[in-house]
């Protein structure tokens, strides 16, 4: 009988995902700390021929130089800026990801971000939980800001983008993007939005929610002098990766109120613990990093993780493959 092929999971997914990867394959997984220890995949990574990771485990090209017959690294998000594509390839290693089945979740968790930080729901919850909610209903109590007839500018009208535009249309915002490029001038119509340049972005927008990937060109994108560019009244919405903005840059803006307000699912060091600056403060909603965390979605980008690393392992291109 043929050696079963081995795989390794950086740490568990599903039972059923398992009980399935175990029919074909020898397979480990992780378990204790998260993410993995770099010295424990180093030395799994020689063995292996197929890893399934997360968005918090580093695959780098001396990651990847250690490898001796990887055939795919098929990991579990959307995102994969925490792996060396560009080195995957050149080393004839398929890389898989999961995009398509997670939008609507993170379209829904950023519009929920949305409504949260503006109508200052969050900020309300601890209020009451603190016993702070002392007297009822005066005009200026608690009062938020309207979604209806707002600016949302929207970077990067992709999936998630695109899918965001249909929620906030429903709401009657007036909707602007910014992109690489233009989407068709027959979708733009259909959608309702309107292409502006990065700078106009900034300057006409009363939400701003991030949607692009986390890249050289976009990393710490939102910094200080970007920040200042934006409407004093304006809120930041972010559920793309944490390091598309300077947090240090952020949280002055927040102080010093030179923005409204942020609702952040990413950071740039995850997880974030209690004594980060950003509980200190009110004008700010967080959540940790929930983007596509529900029941439906997490099972369908688990399905899709073993699809592309079936795919991958068989010398075959993934379902949802990077470049290759
Ligand atoms: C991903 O899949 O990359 C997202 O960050 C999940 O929320």
């Amino acid at each position: 009988m043929m050696n079963k092929k081995k795989v390794f999971l950086t740490r568990p997914l599903h039972d059923f995902a398992l009980k399935e990867l175990k029919k074909y394959y020898e397979i480990e997984v992780h378990s204790g700390k998260i993410p993995i220890p770099r010295k424990k995949l180093e030395s799994k990574i020689k063995e292996i021929d197929g890893l399934i990771c997360f968005p918090y485990d580093l695959i780098d090209n001396k990651l990847i130089d250690k490898a001796k017959k990887l055939k795919v690294i098929s990991t579990f998000s959307v995102g994969f800026d925490h792996i060396d594509t560009k080195y995957a390839k050149k080393n004839k290693i398929r890389v898989g990801y999961t995009p398509e089945v997670l939008t609507d979740a993170t379209a829904d968790l950023a519009f929920s971000l949305m409504i949260d930080i503006m109508r200052r729901l969050s900020e309300g919850d601890r209020i009451i939980r603190k016993g702070d909610w002392r007297e009822i209903y005066g005009a200026y109590d608690y009062v938020g800001t309207d979604l209806q007839k707002k600016t949302l500018g929207i970077l990067g009208l992709g999936r998630i983008g695109t899918t965001l535009a249909r929620r906030a249309k429903s709401f009657d915002m007036k909707l602007i993007y910014h992109n690489r490029k233009h989407i068709s001038q027959t979708k733009e119509k259909f959608l309702g939005v309107k292409y502006v340049s990065f700078e106009k972005l900034l300057s006409q927008s009363d939400v701003i929610s991030i949607h692009v990937p986390h890249t050289d060109l976009t990393n710490q994108l939102f910094n200080r002098k970007v920040l200042r560019k934006m409407k004093k009244t304006a809120f930041l919405i972010n559920t793309a990766r944490g390091k598309i903005i300077n947090e240090k840059d952020l949280l002055e803006a927040l102080k010093e109120k030179t923005i409204a307000g942020a609702a952040l699912d990413v950071f740039e060091s995850e997880p974030i613990s209690k004594n980060h600056p950003f509980t200190k403060i009110q004008n700010v909603t967080l959540s940790p990093h929930i983007g596509s965390s529900t029941k439906e979605t997490r099972v369908k980008m688990a399905e899709i993780t073993l699809k592309n690393l079936h795919l991958g392992i068989n010398g075959k291109k993934p379902k949802y493959s990077v470049g290759y």
